[in-house]
């Protein structure tokens, strides 16, 4: 039985179309069944709605706190039976209250190496920071923003003429690899969260470094 699984966005929803391809694979064990949006004009709405998924937007500003937005983010997951929830470029903090209820069975996308470079504009961060090497995160949700127990990550080597946006497409392409790879080691249980920490199992590690520059 696939997992059940909404992705929630804010914009242009392409890690939703990653993860709604990859599921279409017979043997992958998740499905996405519901996307949401917290604002209406997003353009991944109608992307997922070619893609035959269901789509609805929940503007946040039509609910006077957070709790109560995501009281009806809450109750839509529930109507479609929904047991595993994606953020995508989902730009909503949550309460804590829903947060913990959903520990374990959120993911988020990252696009740095976290811990390095939280919060917004993390490719301008890794370039000012000078690293060689920035990449992408997929951890489970907690509470506190970009900083939970992390799942899977992709390292994306930083040229030395990058600009924020070169760097941001570069980690892109990694970002749509990397999360269906994640959500599959959830949903089948192969990664799974445990003391605070993600445990993976039977997983093939490989030891090659990435150099940046390249020897
Ligand atoms: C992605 O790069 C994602 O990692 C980032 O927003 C972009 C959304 O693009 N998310 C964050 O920065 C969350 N802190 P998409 O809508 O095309 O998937």
């Amino acid at each position: 039985m696939k997992k059940r699984v909404a992705v929630l966005i804010s914009g242009r929803g392409s890690n939703m179309m990653a993860l709604i391809e990859a599921a279409r694979a017979c043997d992958y064990p998740a499905e996405v069944a519901l996307v949401i949006s917290n604002r209406p004009e997003a353009a991944g709405l109608q992307h997922a709605r070619d893609a035959r998924v269901k789509a609805l937007a929940i503007d946040h500003k039509a609910y006077a706190t957070r709790a109560a937005f995501d009281a009806a983010v809450e109750t839509q997951l529930a109507a479609e039976g929904i047991e595993l929830v994606c953020h995508a470029g989902f730009m909503r903090i949550q309460t804590e209250a829903f947060a913990t209820r959903w520990l374990g069975r959120q993911l988020n996308i990252h696009p740095s190496l976290l811990p390095s470079f939280k919060g917004l504009h993390p490719h301008k961060q890794a370039l000012d920071a000078g690293v060689r090497v920035s990449g992408c995160t997929v951890h489970f949700v907690t509470a506190e923003l970009d900083a939970g127990p992390i799942v899977a990550q992709a390292a994306v080597p930083v040229l030395a003429d990058d600009t924020p946006q070169t760097l941001a497409d570069r980690v892109l392409s990694a970002e749509h690899r990397l999360y269906p790879l994640a959500l599959s080691l959830v949903a089948s249980g192969r990664a799974r969260l445990e003391g605070g920490r993600v445990l993976l199992n039977a997983l093939v590690n490989s030891t090659d470094p990435l150099f940046s520059p390249t020897p």
